[in-house]
């Protein structure tokens, strides 16, 4: 097999990760990250390209003979990257790591999953959706349920289109302004309302072709900005792989109940899936249930899972081409992989940008810093997000790993820098 020439879209930890994860494979010639971070320009090339721009990816993609393509974030796929490149390059020629416009419905419309977990008995929330012709009968749904009310926007919204409340008064607030407003960007067209579940919440990811897959490490993140889980929900503070709590029969549980059945449901619908596919599920007293699906690998779970990944990603990705990943044995590094983020000041509300990053040079040399929100300017690197660096470390236990990622935070600095004491502390 040639080497191959990749591009990778997006521009956070999970792209600094998986790039990392595709510079160690002995089948790479070449590495573009677009528009990439400080950290993915040490060790690719950064490409100023727009994600939105979709003509202009399909002309680099031509220009540099890129043959592997992975889609990092979610917007361009339900925003239909992938159909406008089908129409011009054909599948042995590039190789796209990321689903079809109708077929990352599956994040992309609430509605749409919650249908389709429906139809295929796939263990969920019981839920009903509104409209603005149907608020009435939003208003009396919540009546029938019991506090705390969770209310999600039928469309993207980049994390914000989840609202829950302990109060029936503000809940049908809530409605009413998710509807009508502009709570979460724009109006929502539908609006989800479902029982609250539970639990503790864990991720598995899998890597899919139509019915072919393979299961990756599963993942627990960290939303909340404060310590004990409290305060604004963030992109995510930290993450842990594996989860003390999930064992085979656990994970059993996921694959039958869960995982084949989505594949399987997509495959009857005639709906071609290619790419990652993310379960958000909780643990219900030992029952999972689909929270969400997500389109893409998650982030900062893919700091953990990426970096458990001891098989050769380039690989990998090949046999997801030649749709062999079931016959695939992938290694997985059994030790435990921590993941604490240092975010700026202030977010997830407003923060300041450009703040000099030091240190780098007093982390230890097993540690993986992966870069988020960071610019390279002259010989400096510079604060350029809410979420700046993953410090991202193995160990053999959890509380191992997550002693060689906070002793590496506590190397690094710059001006407002914050992050959680406490990610992993409740299995320790
Ligand atoms: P989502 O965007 O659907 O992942 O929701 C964001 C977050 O809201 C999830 O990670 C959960 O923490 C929480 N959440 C969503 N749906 C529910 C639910 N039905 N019960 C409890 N928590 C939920
Ligand atoms: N960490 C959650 C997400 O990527 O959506």
């Amino acid at each position: 097999m040639n080497k191959h020439r990749v591009l990778l879209l997006g521009s956070g930890g999970r792209e600094h990760a998986i790039a990392h994860s595709i510079n160690k494979s002995s089948k790479l010639e070449k590495l573009f990250v677009a528009p990439g971070n400080a950290g993915t320009g040490q060790i690719a090339e950064n490409v100023e390209l727009s994600l939105s721009d979709f003509s202009s990816i399909k002309h680099f993609i031509e220009q540099n003979q890129v043959n592997l393509l992975i889609i990092g974030p979610e917007q361009p796929l339900v925003d239909g990257l992938v159909d406008f490149l089908d129409q011009h390059f054909d599948e042995d020629a590039l190789c796209t790591v990321g689903p079809h416009k109708q077929a990352a419905q599956l994040e992309g419309s609430k509605d749409f999953s919650k249908q389709f977990m429906q139809r295929h008995n796939i263990p969920t929330a019981k839920y009903q959706t509104f409209t603005k012709g149907s608020i009435e009968k939003g208003f009396a749904f919540l009546e029938t349920l019991q506090a705390p009310y969770v209310i999600k926007a039928d469309g993207l919204a980049a994390g914000k289109g989840v609202i829950i409340l302990n109060n029936l008064l503000e809940a049908k607030d809530t409605l009413k302004e998710m509807l009508y407003g502009d709570l979460v960007g724009n109006a929502a067209e539908k609006v989800v309302i479902e029982e609250f579940l539970d639990g503790i919440e864990v991720s598995f990811f899998a890597l899919v072709n139509g019915n072919d897959y393979c299961l990756l490490p599963h993942a627990k993140d960290y939303k909340r900005i404060g310590e004990g889980d409290t305060g604004k929900n963030t992109g995510g503070m930290g993450s842990i792989s594996p989860v003390p709590f999930v064992d085979e029969a656990f994970e059993q549980k996921v694959k039958t109940q869960i995982i084949e059945p989505t594949i399987q449901g997509l495959a009857k619908e005639k709906i071609h899936y290619q790419g990652f596919i993310f379960f958000g599920l909780i643990n219900c007293g030992g029952q999972p249930k689909v929270i969400e699906y997500n389109a893409r690998m998650g982030d900062p779970e893919t700091q953990v899972v990426f970096s458990r990944i001891n098989s050769d990603v380039l690989e990998l990705f090949e046999h997801y081409q030649n749709k062999s990943l079931s016959a695939y044995n992938i290694e997985i590094n059994p030790q435990h992989c921590a993941s604490v983020i240092m975010v700026s000041g202030g977010y997830p509300g407003s923060y300041e940008k450009g703040k000099t990053i030091t240190g780098f040079n007093k982390t230890s040399d097993q540690s993986m810093i992966f870069h988020a929100g960071t610019k390279l300017v002259g010989n400096s690197i510079f604060t350029n997000g809410g979420r700046v660096l993953a410090a991202t470390n193995f160990g053999g236990t959890l509380k191992e790993a997550l002693a060689q990622s906070y002793q590496n935070l506590d190397a690094l600095n710059f001006d407002y820098a914050y992050y959680r004491k406490d990610i992993g502390h409740e299995f320790i």
